[in-house]
């Protein structure tokens, strides 16, 4: 998959409306990742969308703008600036600094097998839905997991059912969330978002990549916080930024000890007369 490979598509569903559904894989099945997962061993790996560690570790990005209403996004291409996937998740890759860490719908990726070896100490819990490579990584990580840096849990990304409430510093996800939107399961993306909120720290990270533009992506993961379903806001600092393969997106838990300014979403997401009318609500 190509950025614009990806905008080709989802301009396409967008014009076409529901009446129309491009053929994609059960990605929202469980039982599609197991069958996947059933004839590979603990040696193989694959990496969604062929993105790894090294595109990640010390990036450029350009910074993405998007309006909702308009169905539109762009790209700043004259400021590319550097980064690093530490900096993103406001953890600082020291092994003092162990700060507990979930990789959403981790599969057989070496990402987090990479970033242990580059020094993050973790723990780093890797979490995937299909207890078939679940049991395949324990087997081939055996050495970090027995170290204290690394564990994997079978759990539904929905619930994540084995985690406490505000235990993680930050999230990160690869794929995950970037393939249930292509299978267009659009409940399981709200409910994703809802369990790393509840997982997560005041001031957490969840930082997600995928091919996806923010005007496609960004209704469907965060309708409930745009439909003003819930009651507070829980996410902030919403940042879109262009790496040359990938999008990749980040977002806070609302701090509710620091953070009282709604900066996300009314600036970018509502158009004036809505803002106004938020504005006044909020009075
Ligand atoms: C597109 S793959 C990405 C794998 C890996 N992160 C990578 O970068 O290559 C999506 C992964 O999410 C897992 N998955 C699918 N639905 C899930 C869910 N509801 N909860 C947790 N994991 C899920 C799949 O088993 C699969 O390993």
């Amino acid at each position: 998959m190509s950025l614009r490979g990806r905008y080709i598509i989802d301009r396409i569903k967008t014009v076409l409306g529901n009446s129309f559904r491009l053929p994609c894989p059960p990605y929202g099945d469980p039982g599609y990742w197991d069958a996947a997962y059933s004839s590979l061993g603990p040696q193989d790996s694959y990496e969604w969308g062929d993105v790894t560690l090294a595109d990640l570790r010390k990036y450029e990005y350009r910074t993405v703008e998007w309006n909702v209403q308009r169905s539109s996004s762009s790209t700043n291409n004259n400021m590319a600036q550097q980064s690093s996937l530490a900096e993103s998740l406001a953890i600082h890759p020291h092994v003092e600094k162990n700060e507990p860490m979930l990789m959403l719908g981790c599969g057989n990726s070496t990402l987090g097998e990479e970033m242990i070896d580059e020094g993050w100490s973790g723990p780093l819990i890797q979490v995937d839905v299909s207890s078939r490579v679940i049991e395949t990584m324990s087997h081939r990580c055996h050495q970090l997991i027995q170290n204290g840096h690394m564990n994997f849990v079978q759990d539904d990304a929905c619930e994540l059912s084995a985690f406490r409430d505000g235990m993680m510093q930050a999230c990160l996800d690869k794929g995950l969330i970037d393939a249930i939107y292509c299978a267009e399961e659009h409940n399981q993306l709200s409910k994703i978002l809802k369990s790393v909120g509840r997982v997560l720290r005041s001031g957490g990270w969840f930082v997600f990549l995928s091919f996806s533009r923010p005007e496609f992506l960004l209704p469907r993961l965060l309708k409930e916080e745009m439909q003003n379903v819930v009651r507070k806001r829980q996410w902030t600092n919403l940042q879109v930024q262009e790496l040359e393969k990938i999008l990749l997106y980040k977002m806070q838990k609302v701090d509710i000890n620091q953070d009282n300014e709604l900066r996300f979403p009314p600036h970018r997401i509502r158009n004036d007369k809505e803002r106004r009318k938020h504005k006044h609500n909020l009075k």
